[in-house]
């Protein structure tokens, strides 16, 4: 499989992009001008704690310019990309760019919450968010398979964090919001799984080996560039009462899934990400 191709039928891609649109028909969507009551947002009703989760998750969500860049240029569509590569890469584009859109008004509805609630004044968060933003993003996959595996994890994840956030906060307006996110992350992470069935059900349990890969080297976002990361991830564990290697489970799920015969290859994947998560969370 060309490194710089998704690797699956033209069809099978098709279908999975088509159930994920299915998924958010315009009736169903929202949007940050006109779903919440932002006049009502108070940072006075939360803890440190949650204020700094906020702060944390902000930045997170704000670097999607930098995700959407990682997948232009691993599943590139240009003038160097022979025909074949192209058309399928473009049927993942089709996903990424309603992805990038949903994110980015992630992005938009944290900055807001942010300037409305009282956490911050416009201006130098837009600075901050600028300075942190403009670090480039990447990923250490190869194979596309371990990029997807890696994106199964890291939305469900975020969806994970943001419901456990949700639970916790003393505004309304911030639990509102997160509920939106955590709803999005959620049809994110099973558009994902499809993908990964995709390749299971194509190579075989052959592609087990990068999914494994994946979650060796899982870092969450930004951990390699944002001041303070590790400090701050734990004290926003904390505040949420959140251990992210919880999301690895989701994907031995969804792998079990796919591979209905016995594999050895699912088997000791299950036992690494159980040895994994055996670890206390302040080691990883
Ligand atoms: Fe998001
Ligand atoms: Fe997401």
């Amino acid at each position: 499989m060309p490194v710089r191709s998704i690797g699956l039928p033209a069809d099978d891609l098709d279908r999975s992009v088509t159930a994920f649109m299915a998924a958010t028909p315009v009736t169903r969507r929202w949007d940050v001008e006109r779903d919440f009551d932002w006049g009502a947002a108070d940072a006075n009703r939360l803890t440190d704690g949650q204020r700094s989760a906020v702060r944390f998750i902000t930045f997170i969500e704000d670097h999607l310019p930098g995700y959407f860049a990682l997948y232009s240029s691993r599943f590139p569509l240009d003038a160097d990309t022979d025909v074949e590569t192209f058309l399928l890469n473009r049927e993942i584009y089709h996903f990424t760019v309603r992805w990038a859109q949903e994110e980015d008004s992630h992005a938009r509805a944290l900055f807001r919450y942010q300037v409305e609630s009282g956490i911050s004044a416009a201006e130098p968060l837009r600075r901050e968010l600028a300075e942190e933003g403009r670090k480039q993003f990447s990923l250490p996959h190869e194979h596309p398979a371990a990029l997807f595996a890696y994106t199964l994890v890291q939305e469900k994840a975020t969806q994970i964090y943001y419901q456990n956030l949700k639970a916790v906060v003393g505004d309304p307006v911030l639990a509102e919001v997160l509920n939106r996110l955590s709803r999005d992350e959620a049809r994110h992470f099973t558009f994902m799984a499809d993908m990964v069935e995709n390749y299971l059900h194509h190579y075989g349990d052959s592609v087990v080996e990068p999914i494994r890969e994946a979650i060796a080297q899982f870092r969450m976002p930004l951990a390699d560039t944002l001041r303070g990361y590790w400090r701050w991830a734990l004290r926003i564990a904390d505040t949420a009462h959140y251990d992210h290697t919880e999301a690895y489970e989701h994907l031995v799920r969804v792998v079990r899934r796919a591979v209905d015969a016995p594999s050895d290859r699912v088997d000791e994947l299950d036992r690494f990400v159980r040895a994994c998560r055996a670890l206390p969370a302040d080691s990883r």
